[in-house]
């Protein structure tokens, strides 16, 4: 049992219906992640990271393809059987302003998945939302205070509290840090970690950030087209990249005065030119 996958994805396949036909934003991908690993999920903007997070935490149903959590497929499992085991995979998402009702307070906010978790006693709610408060750094004043009256960093950490308080064994987190400046988002790296050596849970990590992605995770996935181009261990594949897109990805990512003023794509498709052309020695 414990060397199954906390999460694998087997020929993953998402469509979006668009005027005269379907759209696919995620095209036979696969992977898995163990317990307590983090694996990266980087490539540039619409590639397919969110559709990806969302099919796996099934906010959208897979046309094809399986997901498998503890080794139970729920790529295409209905509702009513789905429910029990969402607590098991969670997700903190990439607009924490959007993802968090405004008019509720934040020890409201943390409280909500643990009555769902059969928490009846209001008052052990109120105890494990301060508590969940406190581990994600913010003081005991927070809890009274609304998503409005926080900054981007502080949202974050709210999002992160809510989603701890189910006790997942997999958080998806979809660029968690990308609106944070760079101090916010070492302590949100920190965070995390401290968070995984605790409890040994999984990380599947979105982020453009090659710098965080390299702080954080064991293996990384690159995505272009909402197919897989590579993948392997952390190292390998940020210090020698075996796919010409993420050696532009790469070369594009440390070298921020060439994205200044131009398109990401457009960046990437000047590194790709003649990368390609090496490819094919
Ligand atoms: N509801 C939808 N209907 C139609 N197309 C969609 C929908 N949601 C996403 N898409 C398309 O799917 C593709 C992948 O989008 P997605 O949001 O997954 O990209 P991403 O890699 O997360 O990008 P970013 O880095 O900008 O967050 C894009 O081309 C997007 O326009
Ligand atoms: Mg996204």
């Amino acid at each position: 049992m414990s060397d199954t996958p906390v999460l694998a994805a087997e020929d993953l396949v998402v469509e979006f219906p668009v005027p005269g036909g379907v759209f696919r934003a995620v095209d036979g991908v696969g992977f898995a992640v163990g317990r307590g690993r983090t694996l990266a999920v980087v490539g540039e903007s619409g590639c397919g990271k969110s559709t990806l997070a969302r099919a796996l935490v099934r906010l959208l149903t897979p046309v094809s393809g399986r997901i498998l959590l503890d080794g139970q497929d729920i790529a295409r499992l209905p509702e009513r059987r789905l429910r029990p085991l969402r607590p098991k995979i969670q997700m903190v998402f990439q607009d924490p302003y959007g993802s968090l009702d405004p008019r509720m307070t934040a020890a409201e906010i943390v409280a909500e998945p643990l009555r769902m978790r059969g928490l009846a006693s209001r008052e052990r709610r109120a105890a494990e939302a301060a508590e969940l408060i406190d581990r994600v750094g913010l003081p005991s004043s927070a809890l009274e205070r609304r998503p409005p009256e926080f900054s981007g960093g502080q949202r974050q950490r709210i999002g992160i509290a809510r989603a701890l308080a189910s006790r997942p064994e997999v958080l998806v987190c979809d660029e968690v840090t990308s609106a944070l400046d760079v101090s916010v988002q070492a302590q949100m790296i920190e965070l995390l970690r401290e968070i995984q050596r605790e409890t040994g849970i999984a990380y599947l990590f979105i982020s453009h950030n090659l710098g965080v992605v390299r702080e954080i995770s064991d293996e990384v996935m690159v995505m272009r087209g909402g197919r897989t181009v590579e993948s392997g261990p952390t190292a390998r594949v940020l210090t020698a990249p075996g796919h010409p897109y993420t050696r532009a990805l790469r070369g594009a990512a440390l070298d921020p005065s060439a994205m200044r003023g131009r398109k990401p794509r457009a960046v990437l498709a000047a590194a790709l030119a003649p990368a390609e052309e090496g490819a094919a020695r």
